[in-house]
């Protein structure tokens, strides 16, 4: 029984941070279109360099294009036990490609992590990607110091190129008029659960858990770490 999960919210939600702890702690591969796109643009391949210019004003990129990425991702071996998709869909048509490349492969489950809009400005610029382990981690620390290092591997902390105040209010725009539609589209089935975004990562984590469990149909429990998951009553 696959584990098909969508994380979806607006830009600093929080998607990518509870994504690859999620899909690390049930072995299903996260997959993130943003990352897939950051590694063409480092490697300038042809799509990083059709898209860079695209990503770094905050628009999105085509939906052929994306459609046809995560097509040919979800179809390799280690998709077939699930996934977590970290910003796919995030517009009516993708989401509705989705549903199509997904036929026959199980109840897909959609959690909407909401969290408000200026909140979203302060996290995204203040993250800092890991130049080395590429982790993702805050430029302020707990003590509200600002950080130089990675506090894993000790090295460079960069930003990333779309994360400036003007760009992030640029993304959040188009994240209202493209991607909250998709709100309405998945909002009335028995697999679409909304959560708080507004709280320390570890409670988002168990709230995601949570919402997991309860779509299908199974106590939060049960969905530990590693743990089979029994087919859905909703789907
Ligand atoms: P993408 O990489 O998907 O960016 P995004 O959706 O804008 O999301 P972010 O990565 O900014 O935020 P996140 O929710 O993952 O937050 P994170 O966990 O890092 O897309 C980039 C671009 O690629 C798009 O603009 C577009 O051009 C293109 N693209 C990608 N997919 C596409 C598609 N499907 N169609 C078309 N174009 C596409 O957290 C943010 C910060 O907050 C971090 O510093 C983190 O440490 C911190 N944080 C996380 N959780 C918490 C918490 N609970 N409390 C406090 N801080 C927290």
């Amino acid at each position: 029984m696959a584990l098909n999960l969508v994380f979806m919210g607006p830009p600093g939600a929080g998607k990518g941070t509870q994504a690859e702890r999620f899909a690390r702690e049930h072995g299903i591969p996260k997959i993130s279109t943003g990352d897939i796109l950051r590694e063409a643009v480092t490697a300038q391949t042809p799509l990083g360099l059709e898209v860079k210019s695209l990503m770094d004003r905050g628009d999105l990129v085509s939906d052929d294009l994306i459609i046809g990425i995560v097509q040919e991702r979800l179809a390799r071996a280690d998709a077939a036990r699930g996934f977590v998709l970290d910003g796919f869909p995030r517009t009516v048509p993708q989401a509705a490609a989705l549903d199509r490349l997904l036929n026959g492969r199980g109840a897909l489950i959609v959690v909407e992590i909401q969290v408000p809009d200026e909140e979203l400005v302060r996290r995204v610029v203040s993250r800092r990607i890991c130049s080395l382990c590429g982790r993702t981690v805050s430029a302020f620390g707990d003590d509200g110091v600002a950080a130089e290092r990675c506090g894993h591997c000790g090295g460079s902390l960069v930003s990333r190129s779309d994360d400036s105040a003007q760009v992030v209010r640029d993304r959040l725009k188009v994240y209202w008029r493209e991607t909250q539609p998709m709100i309405a589209f998945y909002q009335e089935r028995p697999t679409y659960r909304a959560i708080d975004g507004m709280q320390p990562p570890e409670r988002v984590r168990d709230a995601l858990v949570a919402a997991v469990a309860s779509a299908l149909g199974q106590p939060a429990s049960e969905l530990k770490a590693g743990t089979t998951v029994r087919p859905e009553k909703n789907a």
